[in-house]
């Protein structure tokens, strides 16, 4: 079984953080994280798990130049996947926000990554339970749980790591499948 691919786009580094943490506990189960800008979609295709993490930024968007990140992140690699199959993939989906700034758009870009990886056929795991957060609206909420892990390093960074091992350990077994 191949390794799980961990990707990330980050503006100010807090996203990479977390991608080292959730490869830390992994160990030889995954690769190193690399930066999404890095990366083209043939340089994907090999892998059958994928964790992808995003930060929100702007209102309520991906990160990219035209976000306001200082460097290219998924607003610039996703348009490579339009003509992608990922029906072969499981993907999860981490997102970083902050609830008491943006309550009305927190981690946002955890929907558009999900919109955008299963509109070229990848099966998305990982959602999670909104409990615990305080925020009024996100795009991210369907059915009441998030499409993937929210963390908030602004306000919330001590429940990160136990966010962190309870969502790898029920994605896990999905994630080899
Ligand atoms: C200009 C700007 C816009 C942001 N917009 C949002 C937002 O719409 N929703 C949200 O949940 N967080 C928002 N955030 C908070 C970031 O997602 C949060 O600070 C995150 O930890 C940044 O991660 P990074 O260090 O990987 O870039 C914004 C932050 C900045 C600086």
């Amino acid at each position: 079984m191949g390794k799980i691919g961990i990707v990330f786009a980050t503006d100010t580094g807090r996203t990479r953080r977390i991608a080292k943490l959730i490869a830390q506990k992994l160990g030889d189960a995954a690769d190193t994280p690399i930066n999404i800008n890095r990366l083209t979609a043939a340089d994907l295709a090999p892998y059958r798990a994928l964790i992808l993490g995003t930060p929100t930024l702007g209102d309520g968007e991906l990160p990219g130049i035209e976000s306001g990140s200082q460097s290219a992140g998924w607003l610039e690699f996703l348009p490579q996947l339009d003509d992608q199959d990922w029906s072969d993939k499981t993907v999860a989906i981490f997102g970083l926000g902050d609830q008491l700034k943006y309550p009305d758009e927190f981690v946002d870009a955890i929907a558009l990554l999900h919109a955008a990886v299963t509109a070229c056929g990848a099966r998305v795991v990982g959602a999670t339970d909104v409990a615990g957060y305080t925020f009024k609206v996100s795009r991210a909420v369907v059915a009441g749980r998030f499409l993937g892990l929210a963390l908030d390093q602004v306000n919330q960074a001590a429940l990160t790591e136990n966010r962190v091992d309870a969502w790898l350990s029920e994605i896990l077994p999905q994630l080899r499948t």
